[in-house]
C-alpha cells in the first residue's frame, strides 16, 4: 500500500460514482442524515452499485488491495490441512462467506482434491452478484470436475448445517458506526452523513441510545482515561450476523481471519482516530466520502466483540492466536520448503517468490500478527491443530 497522492478514476469510475451519488441522494430524500454505518452499508452493497456489488475489480494488483489468499496459495494450503483434522470429527461440509475473487477456494479445493480428501459439499455465501458472476467463471475453469462439482452458491445461510465456516477479512468490511468521546462532558458524538450545497458532508450529532449503550458496554470504565475527541468506530453488525450463524450451525467450527485486536487494545488510548480507513487503488487514505463506490472502506476487528457476540449466541471459543502462528502450526513452513525444494523448480526467483509468500504471510511486521484467526465451535471437542502452538484467549 502507498500513501501518496490518490490516481484520477477514469470516466467511466466517474459516472459509475455519479450514479452511487444519486442513489445515495434518494437515500437521503426519505432520511436526510444516514448514519455512517448506513452510508458504508450502501457505499458497499447497494446491488448494482456499491464497491463490492459492482463491476468494478477490486482485488489484486490491478484492484485496490490484496487479501491473504490473493498473496498465496500457501494460505488456502495451510487452511486446507486445518479442514482435514477437523472432517475427522464433523461432517465434511464447508461453507465460506464472502469468498471474494474465489482463490481461497480454489486452493483450499486443488489442496484437498490432491490429498484425496475433498469435502462433500463446499458452499458459498456471497451478497455481491459480481462477485457470485466472477468466482463461478474461475472456479469453473481452475477446478478438476471433481471438484467443482461440490461447489454451490447460496442465497442465505443453510439450516442445519454442520461443518465448517469460513470467514476470511468478512468482518472487517462490515458496516461501523463512527463515534467521538467528548470528555469534557461525557457525551458521545456519532458521524452521520448528509448533503450540503450538493456535496457529500460529515456531520457529527449526539450519538442514538443504541449506538450510547455499545460505546458504555464496550469502553466500559476505561472510557474516562481517553483523550478529548477520541474518536473509534462501533460495529453493529457482528452480534446479529452471530445469532444468524448459530442458528443456521448444529454442529462444527467457524474460523474467523481478520485483522484487529483484543478490546483493551482496539480502544487504547494511543488509538486516538480509530482504525477506519479507505483503499484505492492500493493507496490508503482516510477520506470515506470520496468516489463513493469506486474504494473500499475497512475496519479493524473488535476480537473481543467477536467472541462475546459468538458465545451469546451459544458458541464455546475453541482458540485464538495470531495467523503466523495458526498457519505455522498447520505446516506452512514445511510446505514452502516441499515446494522450494521441488526438482522441476529452476529459477532462484521462483525459491525467492515463495519465501517471500511465507514473510507477507507470517512477519509480525506484514500480516503475521495484524491478522488473526479465532476458532468458535457448537459440540466440537477436539483441540485443534492451528492453535496448538500460541494460544492468545487470555487477552481477550
Ligand atoms: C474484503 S473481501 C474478502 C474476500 C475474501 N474472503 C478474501 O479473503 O479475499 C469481503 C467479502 O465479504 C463479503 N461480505 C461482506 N459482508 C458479508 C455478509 N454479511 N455476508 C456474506 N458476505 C459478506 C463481500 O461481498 C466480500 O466478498
Amino acid at each position: 500500500v502507498i500513501e501518496n497522492k490518490l490516481p484520477m478514476p477514469d470516466q467511466d469510475a466517474l459516472a459509475h460514482s455519479q450514479r452511487v451519488r444519486a442513489y445515495l441522494e434518494q437515500q437521503m430524500a426519505a432520511c436526510p442524515q444516514l448514519s455512517f454505518g448506513d452510508y458504508m452499508n450502501h457505499v458497499l452493497y447497494a446491488p448494482g452499485l456499491g464497491y463490492y456489488s459492482a463491476g468494478n475489480t477490486k482485488f489484486g494488483r490491478a484492484g485496490d488491495f490484496v487479501t491473504a489468499p490473493e498473496s498465496s496459495s500457501l494460505f488456502g494450503w495451510s487452511l486446507a490441512t486445518q479442514l482435514v483434522e477437523v472432517f475427522g470429527e464433523i461432517r465434511a461440509d464447508v461453507l465460506e462467506i464472502g469468498a471474494g475473487t474465489g482463490q481461497l477456494a480454489v486452493d483450499i479445493l486443488q489442496t484437498l482434491h490432491d490429498q484425496n480428501q475433498l469435502p462433500l459439499s463446499y458452499a458459498i455465501l456471497e451478497p455481491s452478484a459480481d462477485l457470485i458472476h466472477r468466482q463461478k467463471a474461475r472456479l469453473e475453469h481452475e477446478l478438476p470436475a471433481d471438484a467443482f462439482s461440490r461447489v454451490s452458491w447460496l442465497s442465505e445461510l443453510p439450516e442445519n448445517f454442520h461443518g465448517v465456516i469460513l470467514a476470511n477479512e468478512v468482518l472487517d468490511a462490515m458496516a461501523v458506526e463512527c463515534v467521538r468521546l467528548n470528555q469534557s462532558d461525557g457525551s458521545v458524538s456519532q458521524l452521520f452523513v448528509v448533503n450540503s450545497d450538493d456535496a457529500l458532508a460529515q456531520h457529527w450529532a449526539p450519538a442514538s441510545e443504541r449506538v450510547r449503550e455499545a460505546v458504555d458496554h464496550r469502553l466500559g470504565e476505561s472510557r474516562h482515561l481517553l483523550p478529548d475527541d477520541y474518536a473509534t468506530e462501533i460495529n453493529l453488525s457482528i452480534s446479529p450476523w452471530f445469532r444468524s450463524v448459530a442458528a443456521s450451525m448444529v454442529h462444527g467450527l467457524v474460523l474467523i481471519i481478520d485483522y484487529g485486536y483484543p478490546r483493551s487494545e482496539y480502544y487504547a488510548p494511543d488509538r486516538a482516530t480509530g482504525t477506519l480507513r479507505c483503499y484505492y487503488r492500493h493507496r490508503l487514505h482516510e477520506d470515506p466520502l470520496l468516489y463513493p463506490g469506486l474504494q473500499d472502506i475497512t475496519a479493524d476487528v473488535d476480537f473481543t466483540l467477536v467472541v462475546e457476540s459468538a458465545t451469546e449466541a451459544g458458541f464455546e471459543l475453541h482458540g485464538y492466536t495470531t495467523q503466523a502462528q495458526f498457519l505455522l502450526a498447520n505446516g506452512l513452513l514445511e510446505r514452502a520448503e516441499a515446494l522450494v525444494n521441488r526438482p522441476e523448480l529452476k529459477s532462484d526467483q521462483e525459491r525467492f517468490l515463495i519465501s517471500q509468500q511465507v514473510n507477507t504471510l507470517t512477519m509480525a511486521s506484514q500480516m503475521g500478527e495484524r491478522f488473526q484467526v479465532m476458532g468458535l465451535s457448537v459440540g466440537l471437542e477436539q483441540p485443534l491443530l492451528g492453535f496448538q502452538k500460541l494460544d492468545l484467549a487470555h487477552r481477550l
